[in-house]
C-alpha cells in the first residue's frame, strides 16, 4: 500500500500519510503533557504548597483549547476522506476497459467484456491490463463472500453472491502486482490468490491477440496422448478448453494455462513439476479444495503435463 501504483492508490496513501503524520503529533504532544503534568504533581506533593497549583480558569482554558484542536483535526480527517473517497471512486470513462471477475471457492474467473462475442476472453488468476488505461472491473461471487485486493492499485472491494460490486482503477507502471482475497472465505481462504499484470498498450494488445485464439491442436504424440486422457477422464467435466469437447465451466479454464505465470490461484509456479504434483493430489497443496485427487500412471501424467503445459 506504501508502493502505490495508481492514482487511486496513491490517494489513499496520501490520506495514509496525512493520518499518520498527524496521529505521532498529537501522540508525541499527549505524551509530553503527561510528563510535564506528572512531574509538577510530584513537585508540587513534594513542597505541600497548594498556591503553585494551575487555577480552575487555566483548567477550563486548555479543556476548551483542546477540545476545539481535536475538533479541527477531525474535520481535517473527514475533508481528507471524503477528498479519497471521490478519488477513488471515478467517473466511468469512455475507453475504459469492462474485466469481469467473478470469484469461487477459492479461485478467480476472470472475463473480458467486448461487444463483440468473439473478442470474449477467459482466463483465471491472472488479470493482465494495460498501463494508463482506465480499467473497469465487474465483481460477482458464485459461492459466498469473497474481497478483491491488490494494495499497489486500489482499496478493497467485496465480492457478494447476487450483488454486483464495480472497481475502478488505471495502473502507471508495467509490472506485475500481487493481489488477494481479503474476506474469509473458508478453509483455503489464505490460499487465494492472484496477480495483476500490467503491459505497455502494444504488450497488452499482443496478450489479448493470443488469448482470443483457441487452444492449438497438439502436434507431437505425447501431447496428443495426453489430450486425448484429459477428454476422456474427468479433467474435461470441470474444465474449459476452448477449441476441443472439453467445456466444463465449475474450475478454471484451462485454454492458455501454459501462459500464465502460476497455479492453484497464485500458489505455485507454473512448472511441469508441480503441475503434475497439483493434478495427482491437489489436497496435499490445498486441503479442502473442489479439484478431486487423480490417479495417473506415470507416462499418462507425464503426457497430461506436456499437453496442458503446450497450451500457450
Ligand atoms: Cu475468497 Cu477469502
Amino acid at each position: 500500500m506504501i508502493h502505490p501504483s495508481s492514482p487511486q492508490a496513491h490517494s489513499i496513501d496520501t490520506l495514509w500519510d496525512v493520518s499518520l503524520i498527524i496521529s505521532t503529533v498529537v501522540y508525541v504532544v499527549v505524551i509530553i503533557s503527561l510528563i510535564i503534568g506528572t512531574y509538577r504533581a510530584y513537585r508540587r506533593s513534594r513542597s505541600n504548597d497548594s498556591s503553585v497549583a494551575p487555577s480552575d480558569l487555566t483548567l477550563k482554558r486548555v479543556v476548551v483549547a483542546s477540545t476545539l484542536v481535536t475538533v479541527a483535526i477531525l474535520i481535517v480527517f473527514l475533508g481528507y476522506t471524503f477528498a479519497t473517497i471521490k478519488d477513488v471512486n471515478p467517473k466511468p470513462a469512455s475507453d475504459e476497459l469492462r474485466i469481469q471477475v467473478v470469484g469461487h471457492q477459492w479461485w478467480w474467473e476472470v472475463n473480458y467484456i467486448d461487444p463483440d462475442p468473439q473478442n470474449y476472453v477467459k482466463t483465471a488468476n491472472e488479470i493482465h491490463v494495460p498501463t494508463g488505461r482506465p480499467i473497469s472491473l465487474e465483481l460477482l461471487s458464485r459461492d459466498v463472500i469473497h474481497s478483491f485486493f491488490v494494495p499497489a492499485l486500489q482499496g478493497k472491494m467485496d465480492l457478494i453472491p447476487g450483488r454486483l460490486s464495480k472497481l475502478q482503477f488505471k495502473v502507471d507502471t508495467p509490472g506485475v502486482y500481487r493481489g488477494q482475497c481479503a474476506e474469509f472465505c473458508g478453509h483455503q481462504h489464505a490460499f487465494m490468490a492472484f496477480y495483476v499484470v500490467a503491459h505497455s498498450p502494444n504488450d497488452f494488445y499482443q496478450w489479448v491477440y493470443s488469448q482470443r485464439k483457441s487452444a492449438s491442436p497438439p502436434s507431437d504424440s505425447l501431447r496428443k496422448q495426453g489430450e486425448k486422457i484429459f477428454l476422456s477422464g474427468t479433467c474435461a467435466v470441470c474444465h474449459n478448453i476452448t477449441g476441443t469437447l472439453a467445456g466444463g465451466t465449475l474450475g478454471p479454464d484451462l485454454t492458455h494455462l501454459g501462459s500464465r505465470t502460476t497455479i492453484a490461484a497464485g500458489i505455485l509456479d507454473n512448472t511441469d513439476a508441480n503441475l503434475g504434483r497439483w493434478i495427482l493430489n491437489p489436497h496435499k497443496i490445498k486441503p479442502g479444495v473442489r479439484m478431486p485427487s487423480n490417479q495417473l500412471a506415470e507416462n499418462d501424467l507425464r503426457a497430461l503435463v506436456a499437453y496442458l503445459e503446450g497450451l500457450k
